[in-house]
């Protein structure tokens, strides 16, 4: 259905809960414009409706307008999934006359202190507002895009008003998904049950304040939740994920699993690393199951969860995602989230060499 383009791992913003891998490519091992033509085209090829251009941050990479143009002339829907800090209103011109069709924009908070301090960027959030005006005035759907967690749950009524303020017409709130940096992060970030209850009774309120003029996407976090989400629509099913060095995932988290690798779409066709590759076969379908998922009559409805999640706490990708319920190790995550929900709120933020502790703003 979709391949979600992850153009680089170069970005101006540091977010503690980054889904990037915690070993970020390098510039120089990024595919070549000629390379990224070929593999849209080979995505067109094999099916898949939609691309959505990712990075880290898509807009860093100058050849961006001739990827739309490319994936426009091979008739796919195009995404632009960005942070809106370095996109200005001439540019958004350009991708949009390459046929552009939607942007996506992430905000860390509805407030420029809480939001720049995540984010680990000054001025990011004056920026992002700017950009949520250009994307508006140049008359493209926007969706806004809200990672929530124990440092801004606090404000997700602000949140949703300002999506409604800037012309979003959908709002994601999405709660953090522990791999990789958020899972580095996790104490910092697990939301308290208290927070949990009153996020549903906010989410609920509002629904039925903006029904009609937004959509609000929202699913409870995995740490409180009684069965998993179907992630990713089951592994090898609909999405695949590509790299900035050409790596085909089924799951842009799932360089966090040890002991998958990954064929290239360098080196090999994408329909046939879709079809044959280990790493898309290995959790494809119920084959692969254990109970109690082998015989549970929702394992073609959530495909037994997430296989990054099941990893990150059992270490062992194969088993239960542990957000069900009927999972052996249920029990653990429930008492991990209770855990990290009284831990310290300091970030590590993503870049390895800029690594650094700050304090929680007052
Ligand atoms: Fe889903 Fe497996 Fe839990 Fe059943 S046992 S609800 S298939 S994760
Ligand atoms: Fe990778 Fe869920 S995030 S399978």
């Amino acid at each position: 259905m979709a391949v979600l383009a992850e153009l680089t791992h170069r970005c101006p913003l540091q977010c503690p809960y980054c889904s990037n891998p915690l070993e970020l490519e390098r510039a120089n091992r990024e595919m070549t414009t000629e390379e990224w033509r070929r593999a849209i085209r080979e995505a067109a090829a094999l099916g898949c409706m939609q691309i959505h251009f990712s990075g880290g941050e898509p807009t860093v990479r100058p050849d961006l307008e001739e990827l739309v143009a490319e994936a426009t002339a091979a008739g796919l829907y195009t995404n632009l999934i960005t942070s809106g800090v370095l996109c200005n209103r001439t540019r958004l011109d350009r991708l949009a006359a390459a046929g552009l069709e939607h942007v996506q924009l992430s905000f860390q908070d509805s407030t420029a202190a809480i939001g720049d301090r995540i984010g680990g960027h000054v001025g990011g959030h004056e920026k992002k507002l700017a950009f949520a005006q250009a994307v508006r005035d140049v008359g493209l759907p926007l969706t806004a895009n809200f990672v929530v967690h124990r440092q801004n749950l606090h404000h997700l009524d602000d949140m949703i008003a300002m999506a409604a303020d800037i012309g979003a017409g959908r709002v994601e709130i999405a709660n953090v998904q522990y791999y990789g940096w958020a899972l580095k992060n996790r104490a910092a970030l697990m939301p308290t049950r208290e927070q949990l209850d009153a996020m549903v009774l906010t989410i609920q309120a509002a629904r039925a304040r903006v029904v009609g003029t937004l959509i609000i996407d929202f699913v409870v976090p995995d740490y409180y939740a009684r069965r998993p989400k179907s992630c990713m629509g089951g592994w090898g099913r609909r999405f695949l994920n590509i790299s900035p060095s050409g790596k085909v995932l089924p799951c842009h988290a799932a360089e966090s699993i040890a002991g998958l690798s990954f064929d290239n779409v360098r080196q090999r066709p994408l329909a046939e690393i879709w079809q044959t590759s280990d790493a898309f076969r290995i959790f494809r379908g119920t084959d692969w199951m254990p109970q109690p998922c082998r015989t549970c009559d929702r394992r073609e409805i959530d495909w037994g969860g997430c296989r990054c999640q099941a990893f990150a706490i059992t270490g062992d990708a194969a088993r239960t995602d542990p957000a069900c319920a009927l999972s052996e190790d249920h029990e653990r995550l429930v008492s991990l989230a209770a855990t990290d929900a009284m831990a310290q709120d300091r970030f590590v933020y993503r870049r390895p060499r800029r690594a650094k502790m700050q304090p929680i703003a007052t």
